[in-house]
């Protein structure tokens, strides 16, 4: 049942079976701390009722962000606006979970002049306007950014979070180790599937060691690239064989990454259903799956008919931040997402992707301000929006 508890690997019980999946609320100033903003949002969507919360990607190199408005979890972070954030998380017996991060070569031009990758891959001619190619790390700087993720981890238990989440899916510097296509390395974190996931899985027995054995670590994994040459669902499947095996608490299915977007689809049904049966037949721990569920039905469908053990929940949860206390209830039973649109067939291609971004952080504002999400399909109040906040650079990458 959605609402019977789940014991993690870890010993630690969730009350239910919903998280909130990860979802960047770029509401962070330029000094890239949690404020008052994200106390409002986190305390709202715990007493929507989820057993879990994990945050928005929380970058581990203030050098290198992913998005504007990004917090960044480091020495230089305000402790007492971490400890407030977390207190706001995990009020309602919730747990409340970081997400860390780091883009690799996925930072945009606006954020990061010269980002840093696995290897000097960049992405495809179409995203030229709005990233840089990347250059490689040494194989000194891979074990720098591997001990900033796990201080990362540090400053979470330190501060009350009840743990984190590694994000190694959506084409991110872990997912891009993990890639054929973007690690071409001839140090031992490149070549074999071994060696590829050896950054993951230095982030996560880091972690492991120097937190409390309740600090709970999850990962979230592509299910595949969806690109020829790129992180396939075989390999996918051996590395949550082998992080099952490690101790990872729970591993999140999603796919895709900047060049092949998976995860905005809207009306395509239940994303990478198949995979996580996959996954959950073939190990003993939680596997979450997110993405596209919208029903009732759909998620006691992926909990009960397909037996997995965690659902997320991302969008849903801007337009109705209940569902999960509506749920349990029994006065839930769909939630609609917008097909955004400019109206011009072409700008709705170039720049699909920021529209649906730019449409949900207006959302997510509303809640801050206690007020609901508003649907529309008209794209241009959300890309608007985010042009006067984030600037032009924000949606084509070019600074004035
Ligand atoms: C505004 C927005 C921001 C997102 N930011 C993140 C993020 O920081 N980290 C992440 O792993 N996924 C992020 N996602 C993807 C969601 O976690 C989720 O995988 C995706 O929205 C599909 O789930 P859904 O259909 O329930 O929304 C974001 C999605 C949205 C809409």
């Amino acid at each position: 049942m959605i609402s019977n508890t789940i014991v993690l690997p870890n010993g630690i019980e969730l009350k239910n079976r919903i998280v909130k999946a990860a979802m960047s609320e770029a509401l962070a100033d330029k000094t890239n701390q949690p404020n008052t903003d994200h106390i409002a949002l986190y305390e709202r969507w715990a007493e929507g009722g989820a057993g879990v919360l994990i945050s928005g990607n929380v970058m581990i190199d203030r050098s290198q962000l992913g998005e504007p408005g990004n917090i960044v979890l480091d020495n230089k972070t305000d402790r007492n606006a971490l400890i407030s954030w977390a207190k706001a998380g995990t009020y309602n017996d919730t747990k409340f979970l970081l997400q860390i991060n780091h883009p690799g070569k996925q930072a945009p031009k606006s954020m990061s002049k010269k980002p840093v990758a696995p290897s000097t891959i960049k992405l495809s001619k179409e995203f030229s306007a709005l990233f840089n190619e990347p250059r490689e790390l040494t194989t000194d700087e891979v074990r720098e950014l591997i001990e900033k993720f796990v201080l990362a981890g540090k400053i979470a238990e330190e501060t009350g979070f009840s743990g984190v989440e590694i994000h190694a899916a959506h084409g991110y510097l872990i997912n891009q180790f993990l890639s054929p296509a973007d690690n071409k390395r001839k140090d031992e974190y490149g070549g074999t599937l071994k060696n590829r996931m050896r950054f993951m899985v230095e982030v996560f027995q880091g972690i492991r060691k120097i937190t409390s054995p309740k600090f709970i670590i999850g990962l979230k994994l592509n299910s595949s690239d969806f690109t020829e040459d790129g992180f396939s669902e075989k390999d996918s499947l051996k590395v949550i064989v082998q992080m099952a095996e490690l101790g990872i608490d729970f591993i999140e299915i999603s796919g895709g990454n900047y060049e092949k977007a998976k995860v905005m689809d809207v009306g395509q049904g239940v994303f990478f259903l198949d995979f996580a049966k996959k996954a959950q037949n073939s190990v003993d721990i939680p596997i979450m799956l997110t993405g596209g569920l919208t029903s009732k039905q759909g998620i006691e469908d992926v909990i009960h008919k397909e037996g997995i053990s965690l659902v997320g929940l991302g969008r849903s949860l801007i337009m109705n931040p209940n569902i999960p206390n509506q749920l349990i209830s029994d006065a839930f039973q769909s939630v609609q997402l917008p097909r955004l649109s400019t109206g011009i067939k072409t700008l709705d291609k170039k720049v699909g992707g920021a529209i649906g971004i730019a449409y949900y952080e207006q959302q997510i504002e509303k809640l801050v301000a206690g007020k609901q999400a508003k649907y529309t399909t008209n794209a241009w109040g959300p890309l608007l929006h985010t042009v006067f906040r984030h600037g032009l650079h924000s949606i084509t990458g070019k600074r004035r």
